[in-house]
């Protein structure tokens, strides 16, 4: 295939006839969901002194996305993402974490409720050569997390290049409710990422001024870094455990059949009932699990639709200056013949732990804040840097919140850029307690660390800051849009 210019405008008319408007540019290599999915191997650890040992080697190496095309990448005990880990609350695990780059990389483990000296931000740098060993016992609810690069002002470049994978909690709780667990026939993981090519293969980051301001969006969707992909499902019933893993990307997830998603899971624990609902909004670093039940012989494709704010109150197009106005296919689920498995869903399925307001010590403003090109600071005006939080920049000598040790808190996180930002923090899973003075979706009703913060909104979360206090060992909150989070838009906490 030639790779040029002329490739990327004809691929752009060509998915318009097609009724696409995402310029499936380089897609067109490819057929339509012609490759199958690639899933990423399931590692449970080996036996060793500090409970489970994972082995983690971070690499570089080449990938093929696109035929006869190599681009440079890196993976971690591969050529791109990594392995998906698996443990069971209750479990200590250690990670020998080696950095065979050239360059310093983290290992941070979105998600995990674990002490700050090893959560693998931007303070727990492994330099080239060097091995990295934390070891934590696994506290929380059955979820899936994830884990990925949180080099401070590297973080989306990392990423993209391909360093991050999943990892898998498991309880007794979700074991008991029979839902499909088997990895990679009745489970399956999907990573969503998008990403640009350059001419010469590799991936293109950073080119335009909006990648920062609006963050970074590609033209080509990869599913587990498998372009144009589907799957056979051998079960009537499948469970699809959903991260974006994309740097800024929103995705507004749904069938193309009409039917419903059923949704059982959020980011950090499954639901209390399963939802039904047409879509489902997934901002980066979000995660979502799904429940799809197959007739024989038959095709369902998850499609992602326009990310209207209308279908969160407004009426108003978001992110309408690019991007996420498209209709595109993730991927194709294809059922041969069909086994049968448990068809029953469970109609109530989880506790989840919640936190009443009134036990809140206090409530905490967080606002976000930019500056966007030709249009001044928005937010607090007078902030020190392109972006930041609470008008300052990250500093990573400076903490910005301590926040005493068994405090229930409520977080007011308040967005009056033009932009929808996915904030994340770290340490703790939260309830969502409303977005604007109304309840966020059903489908956030379960435990989160990322929600997304409309523009000209504001979002209230609840959690309690327990365990782990450490006055020297500070943890992040931030835009996951990851090219803000590079540029200032993160603080740092610590528990005391
Ligand atoms: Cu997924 Cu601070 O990160
Ligand atoms: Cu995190
Ligand atoms: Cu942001």
């Amino acid at each position: 295939m030639a790779f040029s210019r002329r490739n990327l405008l004809l691929g752009a008319v060509t998915t318009a006839v097609f009724g696409l408007n995402l310029p499936r540019s380089l897609a067109l290599a490819t057929e339509r969901f012609a490759n199958p999915l690639k899933i990423p191997a399931l590692i449970e650890g080996n036996p060793g002194e500090g409970g489970k040992l994972f082995e983690l080697g971070i690499q570089a190496g080449t990938s093929k996305f696109l035929p006869g095309v190599a681009t440079p990448t890196l993976g971690i005990n591969g050529a791109y993402l990594g392995p998906t880990i698996k443990c069971r609350a209750g479990d200590r695990v250690t990670f020998r974490v080696k950095n065979n780059l050239t360059e310093p990389a983290t290992l941070h483990w979105h998600g995990l409720h674990i002490p700050a000296r090893q959560d693998g931000g931007p303070h727990q740098v492994v330099e080239p050569g060097a091995v990295w060993e934390p070891s934590f016992e696994i506290k929380q609810k059955a979820s899936l997390c994830w884990y990925h690069s949180h080099l401070l002002e590297g973080t989306g470049e990392q990423v993209l290049r391909g360093l991050a994978g999943l990892f898998l909690i498991d309880d007794d709780e979700s074991r008991s409710l029979n839902l499909p667990s088997e990895y990679g026939v009745d489970d399956i993981p999907l990573v969503l990422q998008d990403r640009r090519f350059n001419r010469d293969g590799g991936f293109e980051y950073l080119s335009t001024m909006g990648d920062v301001e609006m963050g970074y969006e590609g033209d080509v969707i990869l599913v587990n870094g498998t372009i144009d992909p589907h799957v056979v499902l051998r079960r009537q019933r499948t469970r699809l455990r959903v991260l974006n893993g994309s740097n800024s990307r929103i995705y507004m997830l749904g069938r193309d059949d009409g039917a419903d998603l059923v949704i059982i899971g959020s980011d950090g624990s499954l639901l209390e009932r399963p939802v039904r609902q047409r879509r489902a909004r997934l901002g980066p670093g979000e995660r979502i699990e799904l429940l799809v039940d197959m007739q024989p012989n038959k095709a369902v494709t998850l499609m992602s639709y326009p990310v209207i704010a209308g279908a969160m109150g407004s009426g108003m197009m978001m992110r309408g200056m690019r991007g996420n106005s498209e209709t595109f296919p993730i991927i194709e689920l294809r059922a041969a013949q069909l086994e049968t498995n448990d068809l029953s869903v469970p109609e109530r399925l989880i506790a989840v732990p919640h936190w009443n307001p009134a036990q809140a010590a206090r409530t905490r403003i967080i606002t976000l804040d930019m500056a966007m090109m030709g249009m001044g600071r928005m937010g607090s005006p007078a902030m020190d840097g392109p972006m930041g939080i609470n008008r300052r920049s990250m500093d990573i000598n400076r903490i910005d919140l301590r926040i005493p040790l068994g405090s229930v808190e409520i977080w007011e996180i308040r967005n009056a850029t033009p932009l929808t930002h996915p904030f994340h923090i770290h340490d703790v899973q939260f309830r969502v307690l409303d977005r604007a003075g109304t309840p966020p979706e059903p489908y956030e009703h379960g435990l989160k660390d990322t929600v997304l913060v409309d523009a000209g909104s504001a979002v209230r979360i609840i959690t309690e800051f327990s365990d782990f206090a450490d006055p020297d060992h500070p943890y992040m909150y931030h835009c996951h849009i990851l090219e803000h989070e590079d540029a200032g838009m993160m603080g740092q906490f610590v528990v005391v």
